[in-house]
């Protein structure tokens, strides 16, 4: 696979991939995502408005797949169920014009579960159908791979060839102690009043535990909603970044530029994919014997 790597984040799609290609280029349009991004991967992703981005310049870059991870928010719980309204979705409306034009070999969009049965998702399945592709639609949850993280999402596998859809994996969380840092940050720790304000509120869970909540990008901002707290003889306090990423099955080692701010890790994580649950919906694009082997 050669591949587009659309919204690209901190790369995320980039770690799921592994052998399975190489990104042709990335394209954010986040300072602070695209210098994570260079550290973590070498390469600085195009900091590109994509509801911008004409035609030529992509086929330029010899894709054969799309990659993408358009926001959420329009199609989110907690969000204003815009849809294609939103304008957080115009890069997405032009990206499909785009594909309607020039479709690739294969495309692969993850969201959250909101996305299905949205305009969004009718706009995209007709232009899959359109082109004669085939498409599955899948949904999964880091639980169910090892993961002591709730992250349930869904994914539009799109290809020129026939797709069978995988059974997911059924392995049991290990405990959140395996995931924490060896020597923690008490800054981390919630001060008196916060404790006393929102501990009603907390999702809290402890080093032996198999679960946490899903973190979202105002983790650093929000108590009540945004992910777990972890309770220890200490206190109660947040999850690093470290933690968080380790969480989101990141490589060991992945890094930050020293210059962003703990809000902007956060913020970064929390737009995260889970890559074990990627890489899953990537291999459905792989011949049937190296998937089902
Ligand atoms: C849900 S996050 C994708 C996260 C990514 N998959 C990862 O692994 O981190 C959406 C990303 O799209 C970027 N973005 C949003 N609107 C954009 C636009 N119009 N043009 C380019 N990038 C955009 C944001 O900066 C953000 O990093």
């Amino acid at each position: 696979m050669r591949v587009l790597e659309l919204f690209s984040g901190l790369g995320g799609w980039r770690c799921a991939l592994r052998d399975r290609g190489r990104v042709a280029a990335a394209y954010d349009v986040s300072e602070a995502a695209n210098a994570t991004y260079a550290l973590n991967h070498g390469d600085f992703p195009r900091a590109r408005e994509l509801a911008a981005v004409p035609l030529h310049e992509l086929a330029a870059c010899g894709a054969d797949t799309w990659l993408m991870s358009p926001p959420c928010q329009p199609f989110c719980r907690m969000g204003n169920h815009q849809g294609l309204e939103d304008r957080r979705s115009r890069a997405f409306r032009h990206l499909m014009d785009l594909f309607s034009q020039a479709p690739p070999d294969h495309l692969v969009l993850e969201n959250v579960g909101g996305f299905l049965g949205s305009d969004a998702h009718a706009l995209l399945s007709r232009h899959i159908k359109a082109h004669g592709m085939h498409q599955v639609d899948i949904q999964a949850c880091p639980s169910h791979f090892g993961l002591p993280n709730q992250r349930p999402r869904v994914f539009i596998v799109a290809s020129r060839k026939p797709l069978k859809v995988l059974s997911q994996p059924d392995l049991p969380p290990r405990p959140l102690a395996d995931f924490l840092d060896a020597v923690e940050d008490e800054g981390l720790y919630l001060r008196a009043e916060a404790h006393t304000r929102h501990y009603q509120g907390l999702d809290l869970v402890e080093p032996g535990d198999h679960r946490s909540a899903c973190f979202i990008g105002g983790y650093g901002r929000r108590f009540v909603g945004s992910g777990s707290f972890l309770k220890t003889e200490h206190g109660v306090r947040r999850f690093s970044p470290s933690e968080v990423a380790r969480l989101l099955g990141l490589p060991e080692g992945f890094r930050f530029p020293g210059t962003l701010s703990l809000e902007a890790r956060y913020r970064l994580l929390g737009n995260g994919l889970s890559i074990p649950v990627a890489a899953w919906a990537l291999d459905h694009l792989r011949p049937r014997q190296a998937a089902d082997g």
